[in-house]
């Protein structure tokens, strides 16, 4: 299928695997995904795992993301990881403002944005979530919500710099629900977020954003979602913890 961006499927571990399951797991999707050559491949594991993953996918077609960083680059900020931390371990791309972050870190908007800048000036590329709660969708304000969170969370970003960015869409009611959004429900939110990039950004720069769906992405309905003119990947959770089922995404996505 002719896309007009690169697909780039991401595996979202969460505060899943130990270092042993880890390498099972990427040592696996290796195996199975050596020949695919038509998707950009992430995983991201916890940061306890990232050493090891970054050396066992050194040859192979499977990049590496983190799922979170400070916006600060060194000092007293006990637990916290920094940007250029991350880069030791050949990290490329860092999720930020996960909405399970959002809800249980309180995560906010302009502290998003603090990170997202804090991971271009160290040559990271952030994955950017948004996304609205099911109360918010039932009282029609998805719109409202999603153009509050892509104006703050991406607020002082660079053109240039928003075109190495890559949102995700996820919708809250989505989440390791089972649940996941219909692809005219994903299209139609992907088609408002480049909308609202295109305000801010330019229609050039918003033509060149990847987004990403994400919530309950699955073998099943991964190439449905995949077909929609602006869905450009998936940040998958629970069916990225099993090669089978994040394998069979990716190859059913091409
Ligand atoms: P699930 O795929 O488990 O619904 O999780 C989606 C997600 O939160 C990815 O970041």
């Amino acid at each position: 299928m002719e896309k007009a961006r690169r697909l780039i499927i991401a595996g979202n571990w969460k505060m899943n695997k130990t270092v042993a399951e880890a390498l099972d797991l990427v040592n696996g999707l290796k195996r199975e995904l050596a020949n695919v050559k038509e998707v950009d491949i992430l995983v991201c594991p916890p940061f306890t795992a990232l050493c090891e993953v970054s050396k066992a996918i050194l040859d192979s077609n499977i990049k590496l993301g983190a799922q979170n960083m400070n916006e600060n680059n060194v000092g007293a900020f006990t637990g916290e990881i920094a940007a250029v931390m991350l880069k030791e371990f050949s990290v490329r791309y860092v999720i930020l403002g996960h909405s399970e972050r959002r809800q249980y870190q309180k995560e906010t908007d302009e502290l998003i944005s603090r990170k997202a800048l804090a991971a271009h000036n160290a040559a990271l590329k952030p994955i950017v979530c948004v996304g609205e709660t099911l109360n918010e969708r039932e009282g029609g304000l998805t719109e409202k919500v999603l153009d509050r969170q892509v104006h703050g969370s991406l607020a002082g970003l660079t053109p240039e710099q928003m075109e190495e960015t890559i949102i995700a869409y996820e919708p809250v009611w989505a989440i390791g629900t089972g649940r996941n959004a219909t692809a005219e429900q994903a299209q139609q939110a992907h088609t408002f977020i480049r909308s609202v990039l295109a305000k801010i950004f330019g229609e050039n720069v918003a033509k060149k954003v990847r987004i990403q769906y994400g919530g309950s992405v699955k073998p099943s309905n991964a190439r449905e979602l995949m077909s929609q003119p602006d869905v450009d990947g998936a940040l998958v959770g629970g069916a990225s913890l099993e090669v089978r089922s994040f394998a069979d995404i990716i190859k059913n996505s091409i």
